[in-house]
């Protein structure tokens, strides 16, 4: 399967210090770090951040501040739609746009007109930052996570490219 390639626009101006990369396994224990900071009752299994780092569908890219990773964000194809499958950035660099910076280079890479991704009915911040990109709630899936929490369903629309 062809590997797909996470562009960087240039658009998406960064605070100082921070770089916007493609993400590698290289990059595995710093991610099971964050992710374990980031989604106390949610973080992945070991074989899934392996998988999400190398399996050759999957988009992904990092924030890095003097080579540690402090965000990352990952996206994949399932039955059509492009889901957005992570977003994390680490508390101590929120709220200065590296979410945005994330979800809209893993976007750009996936060239689905549909975007999804779902989301605690509790995350209000997520939430938050996902209505702004242009998402919206189209579905709720009763109990989804492990401490039977209800997840929304957000999706947002792009237009198809011409040619
Ligand atoms: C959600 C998350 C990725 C946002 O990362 P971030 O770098 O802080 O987001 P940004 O700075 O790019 O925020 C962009 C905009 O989104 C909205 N937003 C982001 N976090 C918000 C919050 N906690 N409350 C309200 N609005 C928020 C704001 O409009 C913000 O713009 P502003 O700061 O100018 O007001 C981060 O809080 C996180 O990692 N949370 C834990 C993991 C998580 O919940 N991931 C999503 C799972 S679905």
């Amino acid at each position: 399967m062809k590997r797909k390639t996470v562009l960087l626009r240039n658009d998406l101006a960064l605070p100082a210090g921070y770089r916007l990369l493609p993400a590698t396994w290289r990059d595995l224990r710093a991610l099971q770090r964050l992710e374990k900071v980031c989604f106390p009752q949610d973080a992945w299994p070991f074989l899934d951040l392996l998988g999400v780092l190398t399996w050759p569908d999957v988009v992904r890219c990092k924030v890095v501040q003097e080579q540690a990773m402090v965000g990352f964000a990952a996206g994949q194809e399932i039955e059509g739609a492009g889901w957005i499958v992570t977003l994390a950035v680490h508390p101590a660099h929120r709220r200065q746009g590296l979410g945005w910076a994330l979800l809209q280079t893993c976007e750009d890479a996936l060239p689905q007109p549909v975007l999804r991704l779902a989301v605690r009915a509790s995350n209000h911040g997520a939430q938050a930052l996902y209505r702004a990109a242009g998402y919206e709630v189209v579905n709720r899936w009763p109990r989804y996570y492990v401490d039977r929490e209800d997840a929304l369903i957000m999706e947002k629309q792009r237009p198809l490219e011409a040619g």
